[in-house]
């Protein structure tokens, strides 16, 4: 059974001032979760927010809370991210811990673990995880800032990782995260992706309703 089609404000791209107000509206918009960006200024060089805005957003909305830890220590760090309400947490297969055992205490935890590579790093990488993971991320820009340019040349990962999840009947998420956008979504779908995360694109747009709307049928109508 092919996965559902997913779009996914990240909260990176919202104004900061009214935190709360933008995460309401993005559900009102239509998105099917939030995706949240938790950045330590170690694995990327940039900071960002943290376990207090995953509680905040946890209260304001319904939807499901996609937390990408971009951090060097997950580890450490992943127990307070569940006890904020997190819904999937993603981490990076480029830290240096037991992923693995970070992976399980999600799921053990009752939330949904998923994996991330970034647009570098082989996909068979993930390989060895991959019977854990409810998703796994292929970052089309490098982690750490928004709006950034869109690297087409991910796109043979995905279809590499779709072939090989299609092969074993299994309908992970493919998630695409970085420059995705009206003009870059149809391309993901075609290869494979069908969880979109799109933050410049949908709060900057004019009305991100409709761009959540066209944004969807333009991956629903891609053709491989
Ligand atoms: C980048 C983050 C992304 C970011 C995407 O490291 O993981 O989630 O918000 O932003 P856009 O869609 O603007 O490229
Ligand atoms: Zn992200």
């Amino acid at each position: 059974m092919a996965p559902t089609l997913k779009i996914l404000p990240s909260l990176l791209a919202a104004d900061f001032g009214r935190l709360e107000a933008e995460a309401v509206r993005a559900e009102a918009a239509g998105a099917d979760a939030l995706h949240l960006d938790v950045m330590d200024g170690h694995f990327v060089p940039n900071l960002t927010m943290g376990p207090d805005i995953v509680k905040m957003a946890r209260k304001s909305v319904r939807i499901p809370l996609n937390v990408h830890l971009m951090i060097d220590n997950p580890d450490k760090l992943v127990q307070v991210f569940l006890d904020a309400g997190a819904s999937t947490i993603l981490i990076h297969i480029e830290v240096d811990c037991d992923v693995r055992a970070v992976l399980t205490m999600i799921r053990q935890a009752g939330v949904r673990p998923g994996i991330t590579v970034k647009p570098e790093t082989p996909i068979e990488a993930i390989y060895p995880v991959l019977d854990i993971v409810d998703e796994v991320l292929c970052m089309t820009v490098p982690p750490g800032f928004g709006g950034q340019k869109f690297r087409p040349d991910v796109l043979p990962k995905i279809k590499t990782l779709r072939a090989r999840l299609d092969a074993a009947g299994d309908s992970k998420d493919i998630m695409v995260d970085g420059g995705v956008t009206r003009e870059t979504i149809a391309a993901c779908a075609a290869h494979g992706a069908n969880s979109f995360v799109a933050g410049v694109a949908l709060f900057r747009a004019q009305d991100m309703a409709a761009e959540v709307s066209l944004m969807r049928l333009r991956a629903a109508t891609a053709t491989p």
